[in-house]
């Protein structure tokens, strides 16, 4: 997978996707705070959910064995300033990966989710991964639009009507 990707959106807005650094936990921690209440709730389960740096610290030093964390940044006249993020985490099975995703809500539908989830998917498969599957509240119904849209399938999960899984093989 050839990263970083650099573009240019419509209006002229530069983007960058690259693997999350340790330098970026002061970034992410900003980004997760800027989200609406809504955006929180769908990728954290909790809308005011707050990332500490240990945890964000945690997310930056993902090893290469054990997932990848991929952002996409925009410069600001503030520094670069994170407007995505998409992690998967492999499981013990060694085969299969989990994933979740974000994007700041000033940015949605501008392309950013599809380069991130394009992006993903190319890592795990690079990575000899044969199945990635996502959580996703059964409420959430963008994003389980959004991931039909990548030939994900949706079905129940063990955990209750509230929650579903969507899957697919790499
Ligand atoms: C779901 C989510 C990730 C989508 O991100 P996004 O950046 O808005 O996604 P995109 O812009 O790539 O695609 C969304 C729609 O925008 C439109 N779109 C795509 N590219 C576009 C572009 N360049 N310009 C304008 N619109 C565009 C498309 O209509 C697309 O619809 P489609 O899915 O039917 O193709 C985002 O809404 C989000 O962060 N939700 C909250 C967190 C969450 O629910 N996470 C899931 C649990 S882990």
């Amino acid at each position: 997978m050839d990263l970083p990707e650099a573009w240019k959106t419509e209006d002229g807005s530069a983007l960058t996707l690259r693997r999350l650094e340790e330098s970026d936990a002061e970034k992410l921690i900003a980004f997760v705070r800027g989200l609406s209440v809504a955006a929180r709730y769908f990728r954290f389960g909790s809308g005011d959910y707050d990332p500490g740096l240990d945890e964000t610290l945690r997310y930056c030093r993902l090893h290469h064995d054990e997932g990848t964390h991929l952002v996409v940044l925009t410069p600001t006249a503030c520094g670069e300033q994170v407007v995505g993020s998409a992690r998967y985490v492999i499981q013990p099975d060694r085969t299969s990966c989990e994933f979740v995703i974000v994007v700041a809500d000033t940015w949605s539908h501008h392309g950013v989710g599809h380069r991130l989830i394009d992006a993903l998917l190319g890592c795990a498969k690079a990575q000899g991964l044969q199945k990635i599957h996502g959580r996703i509240l059964a409420s959430n119904r963008d994003m389980l639009q959004f991931v039909r849209g990548f030939g994900f399938a949706i079905s129940d999960s063990t955990e209750g009507d509230w929650m579903k899984i969507a899957s697919l093989d790499l």
